[in-house]
């Protein structure tokens, strides 16, 4: 793999090359990709590709990191459910005493599902709340709503009354911050649709304070996703400090300050800092701007903690060459992970298996699924080893915004979900059949 080793010895990556005796497994024999001490090799005998694959020390050792890096300062790592809501990995997580970001009633039900008691750490954004989906969030007494908009304001205080509670709230404001991401998910600009402008937030504020059934408690704020300059958070909190004071002055109760999420990974050789270091210096801008304020801070972070622990395995069905271009037409497709499509999203791609023929020739090559669009594919123009026909692909940094993007397009039955420790492997999600996808419908 091309990454740095020295930053893979600091903080050891979810995947990485071991050797295998020889005869062990069917196809293992050099160097096979392992996920901690499993070979894919034999991932994919035992559950077939495509596959995806994640490593729950990696995850682990990541979340502590994240939480390490905001050391004695009140704060809660509410994870964010929408990078990946498979039940194995929430109860994993849940298991760390973590809180919870979700943005829909389905993904609070998945966190009650794997712990009723998580409930009181869990935090509601999302700017198309239902009434319903804020019946259920304030039955099971979550921490906080983020609202984003004045209309949701009062179809939360409507709703609070209906049940003779009182939500606790925070406005999320837009910051008018910019950040370098992909335009469809950056989020902290005035143009976007998310949050309130924050110089209209000290008015909703005061309005807010006025209903019985609404509590102020906080401000939150997020600027978007794969950011990997940290700046932007801390320009971000600092206006939110400043807001803080003002409505402290009003006289608010601002107890907690939601940094968002948005935390990018190296999907590309960015040479990022080992990520504990990573983690720090984001904790570091974050917390700057809140010195002396005293809340207590809420982090949302999804694709950093789980992104890097995943990888989606796949198999190369066919070698086709359309005049001079080639192409290696893999199982796994855009309905599987739809990132590459979707943002044009660079992930890397290694061959399972790694001996001196594969690594001395190379060739360059789109990676391609069998979906019947041309916007099928994996990866374009990338250079790799030259693979035959059932060989096996890893693709890396999958663990986040792919299995919960997945769809049935083509009728192709979604992804079975391994979750590795150590030896160990355990099947999250088996994989879906065709008689599944029937199952709602009728004719
Ligand atoms: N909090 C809020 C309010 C969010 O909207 C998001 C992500 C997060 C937290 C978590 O952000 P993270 O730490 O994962 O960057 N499907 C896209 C990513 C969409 C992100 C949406 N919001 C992708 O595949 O890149």
């Amino acid at each position: 793999m091309s990454r740095s080793p020295a930053n893979s010895a600091a903080f050891p990556p979810a995947f990485s090359y071991r050797e295998v005796r020889k005869g062990l497994f069917r196809r293992s024999s050099g160097t096979v990709l392992c996920c901690d001490e499993v070979p894919l090799t034999q991932l994919a005998d035992r559950f077939g590709t495509p596959l995806y694959i994640y490593s729950n020390s990696s995850i682990v050792r990541r979340m502590r990191a994240f939480d390490d890096a905001f050391g004695k300062i009140g704060h809660t790592v509410c994870y964010s459910v929408k990078a990946n809501s498979s039940l194995g990995i929430l109860r994993l997580i849940a298991g760390m005493r973590c809180g919870f970001d979700v943005v829909s009633g389905g993904e609070l039900e998945r966190v009650l599902q794997v712990d009723r008691r998580a409930a009181r750490k869990v935090v509601f954004s999302g700017v198309g709340k239902t009434k319903a989906e804020m019946r259920t969030a304030l039955k099971a007494k979550i921490l906080l709503f983020n609202v984003e908009s004045e209309s949701e304001l009062w179809a939360l205080a409507e709703t609070a009354a209906t049940l003779k509670e009182t939500a606790p709230m925070a406005l999320r404001v837009n910051p008018d911050v910019p950040a370098d991401t992909h335009p469809y998910i950056s989020t902290g600009l005035r143009k976007h649709k998310f949050g309130v402008p924050i110089a209209e937030a000290r008015e909703l504020y005061a309005r807010a304070s006025g209903s019985r059934h609404l509590r102020v408690a906080g401000i939150s704020v997020h600027i978007g996703s794969q950011i990997t300059d940290v700046a932007p958070f801390g320009a971000a909190m600092e206006r939110v400090a400043d807001l803080a004071r003002f409505l402290r002055e009003d006289g608010h109760r601002i107890d907690y300050v939601d940094a968002g999420g948005g935390l990018g990974i190296d999907y590309q050789n960015l040479s990022l800092p080992d990520y504990s270091e990573y983690v720090s210096l984001y904790a570091q801008a974050v917390m700057r701007p809140l010195r002396g304020l005293k809340v207590h801070l809420l982090l949302e972070p999804g694709r950093s903690i789980v992104g890097p622990a995943g990888a989606l395995l796949t198999s190369v069905l066919y070698r086709k060459t359309n005049d001079s271009k080639k192409f290696l037409v893999v199982d796994a497709a855009m309905n599987d992970l739809l990132r590459p499509s979707l943002y044009g999203a660079y992930h890397e791609i290694v061959p399972v298996v790694m001996n001196s023929r594969s690594a001395a020739r190379r060739e360059s090559v789109d990676v391609v699924g069998p979906v019947c669009e041309t916007g099928d594919f994996l990866a374009r123009d990338r250079e790799l080893p030259i693979l035959g026909e059932g060989d096996l692909l890893a693709i890396l940094d999958a663990g986040a915004y792919g299995m919960v993007q997945a769809s049935n397009y083509n009728t192709r039955p979604r992804p079975a979900e391994v979750l590795v420790n150590g030896r160990s492997m355990k099947l999250i999600r088996r994989r879906e059949s065709v008689a599944d996808l029937f199952r709602q419908e009728s004719f």
